[in-house]
């Protein structure tokens, strides 16, 4: 109801429309439009309201609402329809309330956003800073059919469709992938992609992909050991904020278009959309495994998602998993 009262609202403004008028179209009583009225007001939209002429909407808060993320998608799977879209103001984790609802038989494309997370969690059992409003923490649920081995390519195709999305807004922004999928401005981390499964040996049961993008945040709002590896997109846009809700739909439709195109046509795709916007190849790389660190050129990226590093004497390594520290680069070593 409070979508179809918002369309309505939408359709019309800038000018009022009357409660009786909203009551009819959608057939409910008078009092069950003002009381959804008064909930869209208590979530930050400016609704006007005047006793001769009824309701104008005069404003709509950057919060990431179902209604307004969804508005203008046009996704085959992901984000399809307002009822597979979970919005929260705050949440421990999104991946966690995720994985909760794949466990009770959420369909695939399901998705989980929040305005703030308590526990946000990233790579390596770390901590993933969320504060409410500043960025995208998303997370997505798949189902592909293939193999739990295929997993690192899902990755890959989460960060180059979240660049993708991200220069749909700002074109001229220059973001870049580190191998596998940390995303770096001018050298610091904008955001960070933590992927998890459930699997059996050769049987995927879901893949939750969590995106954490950096959007407004201001340099206070980072915590003090992470600001001066960490950015956001505010701060590499000349100090201009940027619509999330514009921002999260453009990522959620390339996402949409770049898992589909992977369903169809195979992995060639992610991997050329990868390699055009990664920062990593070509570089002197320092690699961080359970195995110790290794250093080399990263020299390319195989067919599933691997790093290949080939080291002094010509010898070639490939990776599945680790922590790559960029040499070198832009005068200072990659911090992370
Ligand atoms: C990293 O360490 O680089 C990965 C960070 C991933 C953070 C996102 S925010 C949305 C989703 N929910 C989480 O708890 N983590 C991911």
């Amino acid at each position: 109801m409070r979508h179809k009262i918002l369309k309505l609202l939408k359709d019309r403004s800038p000018s009022y429309l009357s409660g009786e008028e909203m009551a009819q179209l959608l057939n409910v009583s008078r009092t069950s439009i003002w009381k959804n009225i008064h909930s869209l007001q208590s979530d930050g939209y400016r609704i006007k309201g005047s006793p001769r002429l009824g309701y104008r909407l005069a404003g709509i808060p950057d919060l990431l609402f179902p209604a307004e993320i969804a508005g203008e998608l046009q996704t085959k799977i992901i984000a399809s329809s307002p009822e597979i879209i979970h919005h929260y103001r705050q949440i421990d984790s999104t991946n966690s309330a995720l994985k909760t609802l794949a466990e009770k038989g959420a369909p695939e494309g399901t998705i989980v956003i929040a305005e703030e997370q308590t526990g946000g969690r990233g790579r390596m059992g770390r901590s993933w800073s969320s504060p409410f409003s500043k960025g995208i923490w998303l997370s997505i649920l798949l189902k592909p059919p293939l193999a739990p081995q295929d997993t690192p390519l899902f990755t890959l195709l989460a960060a180059a469709a979240v660049v993708k999305g991200i220069l749909v807004n700002l074109p001229d922004l220059p973001v870049g992938i580190k191998w596998p999928n940390d995303l770096l401005i001018n050298n610091r981390k904008v955001c960070g992609i933590l992927t998890e499964l459930k699997a059996e040996a050769d049987l995927l049961h879901y893949l939750v992909i969590g995106i954490g993008l950096n959007v407004n945040s201001k340099e206070e709002d980072f915590p003090a050991e992470l600001r001066n590896t960490a950015t956001s997109l505010y701060l590499e846009n000349n100090k201009e904020e940027v619509s999330r809700q514009k921002l999260a739909s453009s990522i959620l439709q390339e996402m949409d278009n770049s898992y589909l195109d992977y369903l169809n046509n195979g992995p060639g795709m992610v991997i050329s959309a990868w390699k055009k916007y990664n920062i990593t190849l070509g570089k002197d790389v320092t690699i961080k495994t359970v195995q110790g660190s290794f250093s080399g050129k990263a020299a390319d990226l195989d067919s599933d998602g691997a790093l290949i590093v080939e080291e002094e004497k010509g010898i070639k390594k490939r990776f599945q998993a680790g922590e790559v520290t960029l040499e070198n680069f832009t005068g200072g070593q990659d911090p992370f």
